[in-house]
């Protein structure tokens, strides 16, 4: 089977890029990551790529015109690598629909809640969880899911929830279901290589006789 090439899109510090990285390494999925872009100059995404040997950029969204321009270029710059899946891991930007129609049911994304809860505009980072904790839900988790226009949509590949301790602040909700992050987004990578995955209609079925 033919390994299949991976762009990581990442604005942060790029934890579930090490997690993509690390299993890589293990021969977990049949890929291999060949490009991180960042639209941040100092996200330590870049950094983790670089010392892996991975080609990295940064992206600066001010150098386009418009939110159109700028993924016009991500798709140039990804066409000149022969990409086949896109991983957007702690990726803060939107992406366009000529974007997700270049790249259509080859983007995932990773969400750290359990969609269709505690997403959409104005749930990333930290701010999920302090809307977990604030509402008082007992359990959460996290999401993997293919990208569709509206943010947060798309079929849903694998969820993972974990309880949540009465105790649990929203830094330790975050620092909980990150760990589960790391587990399911390299599941999906490796199912996805596979070609494991069908989606019917809004479901994704997962043949796992693999
Ligand atoms: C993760 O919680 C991810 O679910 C969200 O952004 C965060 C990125 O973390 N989309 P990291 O940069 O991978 O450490």
């Amino acid at each position: 089977m033919r390994i299949l090439n991976i762009a990581v899109l990442a604005s942060g510090s790029g934890s579930n890029l090490q997690s993509l990285i690390d299993k890589q390494n293990e021969g977990y999925f049949n890929g291999k990551i060949v490009l991180v872009i960042s639209d941040q100059k100092d996200a330590y995404a870049l950094v983790r790529a670089q010392k892996n040997g991975i080609d990295q950029m940064y992206m600066d969204r001010r150098n386009y015109d418009d939110n159109e321009a700028y993924n016009l270029a991500l798709i140039e710059k990804l066409n000149t690598y022969n990409i086949d899946l896109v991983v957007l891991a702690g990726y803060l930007k939107i992406l366009s629909p000529t974007f997700i129609n270049s790249y259509h049911q080859k983007i995932i994304n990773i969400h750290p809640s359990l969609l269709p809860m505690f997403g959409g505009k104005g749930y990333y980072g930290i701010k999920v969880h302090q809307a977990v904790y604030n509402q008082g839900v007992k359990v959460s988790g996290a999401t993997v899911h293919f990208v569709e226009e509206g943010v947060d949509q798309g079929a849903i590949i694998i969820q993972k929830a974990i309880e949540l301790d009465d105790e649990w602040v929203a830094t330790m909700i975050q620092k909980e279901v990150l760990k589960i992050e790391h587990q399911i987004l390299p599941l999906a990578v490796k199912y996805f290589c596979n070609g494991q995955l069908k989606i019917v209609e809004n479901r994704v079925l997962i043949r796992r006789n693999k």
